[in-house]
C-alpha cells in the first residue's frame, strides 16, 4: 500500500506540476482503484494522506485561495456493464423499489441525466445579484484558486446573466461545470505554438488546465478555453425538482448548458445513449471520456446522499482507454504506391481503443526527429476511432542506456536504388526507381484493397508473388491471368489460384467510383471518387475534361484537379484503363437520381430495419444525394426509425425532427425513381 501510495503521489507530481505524465490516464485510474481496495479491506492500514483522501492536486499557492461554501465533488467511476448494473442497483436499492418521477407511474426503474464526461477542469462561477463576481478552480474540493480574471475572459462565461426561465435570479448562485478547449482550437493553438518554437501540448485537457492557471489573465484570454455548467453549489432559492429543471433554468439564465445532455430511463436508457455517445465520440467537437450518470431527482438525490468524496446520486461510466503504453521495438521502412519511404514503428502489441496494435506510423525522416523515437523506447500510443495508430510521446525518463537514433536510409530497402527528398524542403522521401517492386506491389494492394476493386484472394503475400514473379507488372496484366500461369508458380496451390481467378472475374463488375479509386490517383481517395463518378458519369468524360472543368465540380480544389488532370493526360494511363476495359472490366455509372425528396437531406438511421440492413439503407440514401449521420441534431431533416429504436428517436421527438418509419421510408425511396431494394 505505501508502494502504491508513493507511486501515485509521484505521477500526481507529473501531471499536475510536471505536466509531463509517466503513465496513462488508464493506467493511473488502475493504481488508485488498487489502493481503493486494499484500503476497503485493510481499514486499519488506511492513512489521512493517502492519495484517495484528496480530490485531486493542492491549490497552487501562487493564486489566492478560495474556500468553496460547499465542497466539491468527485465522482465514482463504472468501468464496464457489470460495474454499471451494481450502481443502479444500489440507487434503486436506497430509493426503494418503485420510485418514480410522475406521480402515478408505477416503472421501478430509476429516471437518470445522462451527460458527456468533459476531459477538462473543474470550476466554479459565483453570480451576485446576476453579476460574475468570482471564479475559481476546484482544488482539493474545499479551498480552490481564484482564477476569476482567467475565467472573465473565457468566451462563453456570460458576465451578467439575463432574466429568463420560471425563477427570478437569486441573490447568490454558485455553479460548476468544466473548462474545455476544442478539440479544433487545440488543433489551431498548436499549430501556432510550433511555428512560435514553444512547447506543445500533449491533449486538449492539459492545455485547458495549463491554461486556465495562466498567472496573467491576458495570456488566458489567447487561449480558446469554453466552459459547459452541469451543477449547482450553494443554492439559495426555491428547489427545482429535477436536475433537468434545474440545467433548464441555468440556460433560461444564458449560462452554457451542453445541448448533447439526455433524460433517460433506468439501465436499458443507460446503455443506448452510453452506445451512442461512444459512437459519436470522435464526432463531437471536443474529448469526452466517458458518460457521466446523475439521477435526474433532486429529492432522490438528498435520499441518497454521498459517501468520502463522491454522491451515491452518480457516478462516471467511463470509456475504454484509447491511449496505452507500449515499447518500440524496431523502425521499419515501407515503401508506397509513390515510392514514397514511410517510417512506421512495429511496437509490443498492445490493446487500446477496442484493438491490438502492433504498429504506428511515423509517417517521415523528420516526424522520427521531431518526436525523437529511438528503437527501445517506451512510448504512449493513441488510437481513436477509426484513426490510424499513432505514437502521442515518448517516456524520456524510461529511455535506457542502449536505446538508439534511428538513422534514415538512404537507399530503397526493397531495390537498392538511389532515394531522393521530395523538392521544396517537403519531408517525404522517395525512391528514385520507378519500376521498385515496392511500388508495384503497394499499387497492386491498393488496386485490389476492400474499397477500391475488392478482389478476394489478392492480400499482401499474393501482390508480393505476382510482382516478384514478374506475373503482373501492371494492374491490367491481372485479367490476363489463366490457371495454368499461376499454378506454374511454386507455392501456389489449385484451390488458391481457381479462388484468385474467381475473384479477379467477379471484380470485373464494379461501379465507376471503385474504379476510379482503385486506379490510385494522387489525392482521389473514396469520396472524391464518388463525387467524379456521380459527375462525369463515364470514365471516358474524365479523358477529356480540362482542368477548369474539374475545378467546377464540388469539393475539387486547384491541386486535386490538376492532379486528376496529369492522371488522365498520361498515355500510359489512358492505355492502362483501356486494358482495363478491353479485359471486360465494367465500371457502372451510378443510377440516375430523379426524384429530389432526399437530395441534399441529412438523415439518421436508428433501429432496426426488416427491409434492409443499415449498410444498404445508408447507400439508398446516398444515391439519392441524401447524407447519413450518426447523431441527431436540429439540423436533421429526418430520423428512420426501425424497431426498438431508442434515445435518437426520443432526442428526434424532443427536436421535432421529422420522424419516418421502416414503411414511409421504403415509400419515399420507391417514389424517389430508382428501383426499391
Ligand atoms: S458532475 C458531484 N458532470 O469529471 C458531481 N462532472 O471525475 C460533480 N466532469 O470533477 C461532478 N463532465 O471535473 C459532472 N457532466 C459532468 C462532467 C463532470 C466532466 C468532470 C468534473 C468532475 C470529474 C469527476
Amino acid at each position: 500500500m505505501e508502494a502504491l501510495r508513493q507511486a501515485i503521489e509521484h505521477h500526481n507530481h507529473r501531471y499536475y506540476n510536471l505536466d509531463d505524465p509517466e503513465v496513462t490516464d488508464a493506467e493511473y485510474d488502475r493504481l488508485m482503484r488498487e489502493l481503493e481496495a486494499l484500503e476497503r479491506e485493510h481499514p486499519e492500514l488506511a492513512r489521512d494522506e493517502s492519495p484517495t483522501r484528496r480530490v485531486a492536486g493542492t491549490a497552487a499557492a501562487r493564486f489566492q485561495q478560495v474556500p468553496h461554501r460547499q465542497p466539491m465533488l468527485s465522482l465514482g467511476n463504472v468501468f464496464d456493464d457489470q460495474e454499471l448494473t451494481e450502481f443502479d442497483e444500489r440507487v434503486r436499492k436506497l430509493l426503494g423499489k418503485d420510485l418514480s418521477r410522475a406521480p402515478g407511474d408505477a416503472s421501478p426503474s430509476v429516471h437518470y441525466m445522462a451527460e458527456p464526461k468533459l476531459d477538462g477542469l473543474a470550476v466554479e462561477l459565483v453570480y451576485e445579484n446576476g453579476k460574475f463576481v468570482q471564479g475559481s478552480t476546484r482544488g482539493d474540493g474545499s479551498v480552490g484558486e481564484d482564477v476569476t480574471g482567467n475565467l472573465r475572459t473565457v468566451r462563453n462565461v456570460p458576465l451578467v446573466l439575463k432574466a429568463g426561465g420560471p425563477a427570478p435570479l437569486p441573490a447568490r448562485l454558485e455553479v460548476r461545470g468544466e473548462v474545455f478547449i476544442r478539440k479544433a482550437d487545440f488543433a489551431k493553438m498548436n499549430e501556432r505554438r510550433e511555428e512560435a518554437g514553444e512547447p506543445l501540448f500533449v491533449n486538449p485537457r492539459n492545455a485547458a488546465a495549463g491554461s486556465l492557471r495562466q498567472l496573467d489573465p491576458r495570456e488566458t484570454a489567447s487561449r480558446p478555453l469554453s466552459v459547459f455548467l452541469y451543477e449547482v453549489g450553494e443554492w439559495v432559492a426555491p428547489p427545482f425538482a429535477t436536475h433537468a429543471a434545474k440545467l433548464a433554468q441555468l440556460a433560461a439564465w444564458g449560462l452554457p448548458i451542453n445541448p448533447q445532455n439526455l433524460e433517460v430511463d433506468g439501465l436499458e436508457g443507460i446503455r443506448a445513449e452510453y452506445q451512442r455517445l461512444m459512437a459519436d465520440r470522435h464526432a463531437l467537437p471536443y474529448e469526452i471520456d466517458g458518460m457521466v450518470i446523475k439521477v435526474d431527482g433532486e429529492d432522490a438525490r438528498r435520499r441518497l446522499g454521498q459517501v468520502s468524496k463522491s454522491p451515491r446520486w452518480a457516478t462516471a461510466y467511463k470509456f475504454p482507454p484509447e491511449e496505452a503504453e507500449t515499447v518500440v521495438e524496431r523502425i521499419d521502412i515501407q515503401v508506397g504506391r509513390t515510392g514514397a519511404l514511410t517510417p512506421v514503428a512495429i511496437l509490443r502489441p498492445v490493446h487500446v481503443g477496442g484493438v491490438t496494435v502492433s504498429n504506428a506510423t511515423l509517417h517521415n525522416e523528420d516526424m522520427v526527429k521531431k518526436k525523437d523515437v529511438q528503437v527501445g523506447d517506451h512510448v504512449f500510443v493513441r488510437r481513436a476511432g477509426d484513426v490510424i495508430p499513432e505514437i502521442v510521446k515518448v517516456i524520456l525518463s524510461k529511455r535506457s542506456e542502449d536505446a538508439r537514433a534511428f538513422v534514415f536510409p538512404t537507399a530503397c530497402p526493397r531495390c537498392g536504388a538511389q532515394v531522393m527528398r521530395d523538392g521544396d524542403g517537403g519531408a517525404v522521401i522517395r525512391c528514385t526507381n520507378l519500376s521498385c517492386p515496392a511500388q508495384a506491389e503497394a499499387h497492386l494492394r491498393h488496386f485490389a484493397s476492400r474499397t477500391a476493386m475488392d478482389i478476394e484472394g489478392l492480400g499482401e503475400k499474393m501482390c508480393e508473388h505476382l510482382v516478384g514473379t514478374g506475373l503482373v507488372k501492371n494492374v491490367a496484366d491481372l485479367y490476363a491471368l489463366d490457371l495454368a500461369a499461376l499454378t506454374a508458380l511454386e507455392r501456389m496451390g489449385e484451390k488458391s489460384a481457381e479462388n484468385l481467378l474467381a475473384g479477379i472475374e467477379r471484380s470485373k463488375t464494379t461501379t465507376l467510383r471503385r474504379f476510379l479509386h482503385a486506379l490510385g490517383i494522387r489525392h482521389v481517395g473514396d469520396s472524391t471518387a464518388k463525387t467524379l463518378a456521380d459527375h462525369f458519369r463515364d470514365i471516358h468524360a474524365l479523358f477529356s475534361a480540362s482542368v477548369e472543368d474539374l475545378s467546377r465540380v464540388k469539393d475539387v480544389g486547384e491541386e486535386m484537379a490538376s492532379a486528376i488532370h496529369a492522371f488522365f493526360s498520361e498515355p500510359r494511363n489512358r492505355e492502362t484503363i483501356g486494358l482495363l476495359l478491353s479485359h471486360g472490366v465494367t465500371p457502372e455509372a451510378p443510377a440516375k437520381v430523379e426524384g429530389t425528396a432526399l437530395r441534399g437531406k441529412t438523415v439518421v438511421l436508428t433501429g432496426t430495419m426488416t427491409r434492409l440492413t443499415r449498410e444498404q439503407a445508408k447507400e439508398e440514401v446516398e444515391r439519392r444525394g441524401g447524407k447519413v449521420s450518426g447523431s441527431v441534431s436540429k439540423k436533421t431533416d429526418f430520423v428512420v426509425a426501425g424497431e426498438d429504436a431508442g434515445s435518437k428517436l426520443k432526442k428526434a421527438t424532443e427536436l421535432g425532427v421529422k420522424i419516418l418509419e421502416e414503411e414511409a421510408f421504403l415509400a419515399l425511396l420507391g417514389q424517389d425513381g430508382s428501383s426499391s431494394p
